[in-house]
């Protein structure tokens, strides 16, 4: 079974088609990173547009790719059913997925399949590998930091969230603390890789971030993000340039540690033995040793950099599982 995902719900514009949920045959993904630079975030209005921009560009890329992989590909002939993110996400956003989805589907007769986004995060672990369900996955994105019981393909249960900020957005606004490029945790991790890699070392200020007390699975990090801006209040600009490096390191261990924990007691409540890791913080450095040694006796798996950012194969396989529908009436919804 071939299905065409999009993917749109936030700042990437993708397409993609997956064979039975697992063989990717092509994945095209547009970012809107540099776009949205100079505001230092995405504004979701701007979203919206360039989305519209380039959605067309995306499909015909992915038509194109498909090709290459099979002779004389095309939508009609080939695909079997079309799959799109239907939340959670910007509205704007989303609706301009959903509205080329329902255009393919209306225009050559195939069924939709509406995908959740966290259900896409899950299923990118799927492709290309054959880990099944059940399972724990830590989604850390800029958006969700959240701990999500997978008991089968269809049935997910959040049972641990941030009560306030992401842990990418606590990295990001961390980031902007010292005057790093958006997106602020790739940057942010590159600075802690380039002392990390002479070895430890020490000024005459130590720096410490306190773990977050939350209870249960829960997290929070609005206050390691005020924590680290009276930290700059109190040593004074010239010294948090100076120790900036250190600083960031301290601050991306503690969030490594908080995660690995909350990971912990997850496992030790379900008795999974899988964990999977997605969204863009999976990339951390310091968050992935954290969780190699203490998930060393369990299957632990990352999926590759580029399906663990948003993109549409994850979509696309997260539909191989659901059910498809003639009805092009879905909701598209932002929570
Ligand atoms: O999953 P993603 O690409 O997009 C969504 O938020 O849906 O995640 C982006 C987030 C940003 O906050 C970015 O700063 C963070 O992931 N990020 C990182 C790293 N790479 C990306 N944070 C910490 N360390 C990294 N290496
Ligand atoms: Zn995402």
């Amino acid at each position: 079974m071939l299905i065409l995902a999009i993917e749109s719900s936030c700042d990437e514009t993708a397409a993609a088609i997956v064979k039975d949920g697992r063989e990717l045959i092509t994945s095209v993904v547009i970012s809107q990173i540099e776009k949205h630079k100079k505001w230092g975030g995405v504004i979701p209005e701007m979203a919206s547009r360039f989305h519209l921009e380039e959605i067309d560009s995306v499909l015909k890329l992915c038509s194109d790719e498909a090709s290459q992989k099979i002779p004389g590909f095309n939508i009609k002939d080939h695909i079997d059913a079309i799959a799109v993110t239907n939340g959670p996400g910007l509205t704007g956003s989303l609706l301009v997925g959903a509205n080329a989805a329902k255009t393919l589907a209306w225009l050559y007769t195939k069924p939709i399949i509406p995908v959740n986004h966290l259900m896409g995060h899950i299923a990118a672990n799927y492709i290309g590998t054959e880990i099944e369900p059940p399972l724990l996955c830590l989604l850390v994105s800029g958006g969700h930091t959240q701990i999500i019981r997978v008991d089968s393909y269809t049935s997910i249960e959040v049972i641990g969230e941030t009560v306030d900020d992401a842990a990418g957005e606590a990295f990001d606004k961390v980031a902007r603390l010292m005057d790093l490029p958006y997106p602020g945790g790739v940057h942010l991790d590159k600075l802690v890789q380039s002392i990390t890699a002479l070895g430890d070392f020490a000024t005459d200020l130590d720096y410490k971030f306190k773990i977050p007390d939350v209870p249960g699975l829960d997290f929070s990090f609005s206050g390691l993000k005020t924590a680290a801006l009276r930290l700059k209040e109190k040593i004074g600009t010239e010294i948090w340039d100076r120790d900036k490096a250190l600083i960031a390191k301290a601050f991306q261990e503690t969030i490594a540690e908080f995660l690995a924990l909350k990971l912990r007691t997850a496992v030790e409540q379900t008795k999974y033995k899988t964990v999977i890791v997605a969204g863009g913080v999976a990339a951390n450095s310091s968050l992935r040793r954290r969780l190699s040694e203490e998930f060393a006796n369990e299957n632990l798996y990352y999926p590759p950099l580029r399906l663990c950012t948003d993109n549409a194969a994850m979509i696309a396989a997260a539909a191989y599982h659901l059910e498809a529908t003639k009805d092009l009436g879905f909701e598209v919804f932002s929570r």
